[in-house]
C-alpha cells in the first residue's frame, strides 16, 4: 500500500505550473498540521478549540494515517509546497468503496489560501482515485456558501448533482441550517477533462 500511494502519486501528470506535490505526513508536520486544523475550526465553527486539543488531533492524524489507510475505505495525504516541502494543506477521500466511489474533502492553511494549490491538489487527488483505487466516481458536499470550494471543484470537471441537496443541522448557540450541494466526476469525465487541460499546455 506504501509502496502503491508514493509510486501513483509521483506519477501524477504535472501540469507546468503546478507548485505542489501530494505526500505522506512526516513527524516533523505537527505544528504546520495544526495549523490547518485550527483554520479550519475557526473557518466552520464559531468557537475556538484549545491549543492542546489541536496538538492532539494532528498528533492523532500523522500516527494514524498509515493505519486508517490500510482499511482502505479512508485516505489522506499532505499537501506539501514544491520549492520548500512546508505542508501548506490536507486532502483525502473518505468512504471509499472499493471500485465504486469515494468523498473527497480537502482544507488549507490561511495563510497559503488564493495560490491555486488547492486546485491542484484536487487534480492530483483524482489522479490517485481514478488511477490507483479505480474508482468510478468520486464526490463531494460542498456549503452552498463556499464559492471558492465549488469553484475548485468545477475548474476539476466536477459537475453539481442536480436535485441532490441536503440541510446540514448544526446546533451550537443556536440552531443553524445550511444547505449543501453534491458534486460529482465520474471517471469517463475526468479523462476526458484531462485531455483536453493536457492539450492546453502543449499549446
Ligand atoms: C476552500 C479552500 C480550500 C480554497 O482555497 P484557495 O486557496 O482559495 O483555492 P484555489 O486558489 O485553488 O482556488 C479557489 C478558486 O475560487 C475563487 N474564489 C475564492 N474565493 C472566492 C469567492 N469568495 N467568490 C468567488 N470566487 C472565489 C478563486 O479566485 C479561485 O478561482 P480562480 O483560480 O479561477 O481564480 C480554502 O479556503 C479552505 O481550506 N477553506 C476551509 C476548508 C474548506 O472549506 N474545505 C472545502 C470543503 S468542501
Amino acid at each position: 500500500m506504501e509502496n502503491e500511494r508514493s509510486c501513483k502519486l509521483s506519477e501524477a501528470p504535472q501540469k507546468e505550473n503546478r507548485q505542489i506535490y501530494l505526500g505522506n505526513f512526516k513527524e516533523s508536520d505537527i505544528d504546520a498540521l495544526a495549523e490547518i486544523i485550527n483554520d479550519f475550526y475557526i473557518s466552520h465553527n464559531d468557537g475556538h478549540p484549545s491549543r492542546s486539543y489541536i496538538v492532539e488531533r494532528a498528533k492523532d492524524i500523522i500516527n494514524n494515517v498509515n493505519e486508517i489507510s490500510k482499511n482502505n475505505s479512508k485516505i489522506e495525504f499532505g499537501i506539501y509546497k514544491k520549492d520548500n516541502n512546508v505542508l501548506v494543506g490536507i486532502i483525502g477521500l473518505r468512504d471509499i468503496k472499493k471500485n465504486e466511489t469515494g468523498e473527497i474533502g480537502y482544507s488549507l492553511s490561511k495563510k497559503y489560501v488564493g495560490n491555486n494549490y488547492a486546485t491542484d491538489a484536487v487534480g492530483a487527488m483524482l489522479y490517485y482515485a481514478f488511477e490507483s483505487l479505480k474508482l468510478q466516481k468520486v464526490f463531494a458536499y460542498v456549503l452552498d456558501s463556499n464559492i471558492a470550494s465549488q469553484n475548485i471543484l468545477i475548474k476539476n470537471g466536477f459537475k453539481e448533482e442536480q436535485n441532490n441537496r441536503r440541510e446540514l443541522k448544526w446546533y451550537k448557540k443556536h440552531l443553524k441550517v445550511f444547505i449543501e450541494k453534491m458534486y460529482i466526476i465520474s471517471k469517463n469525465n475526468y479523462y476526458k477533462t484531462r485531455e483536453s487541460s493536457l492539450e492546453n499546455i502543449k499549446r
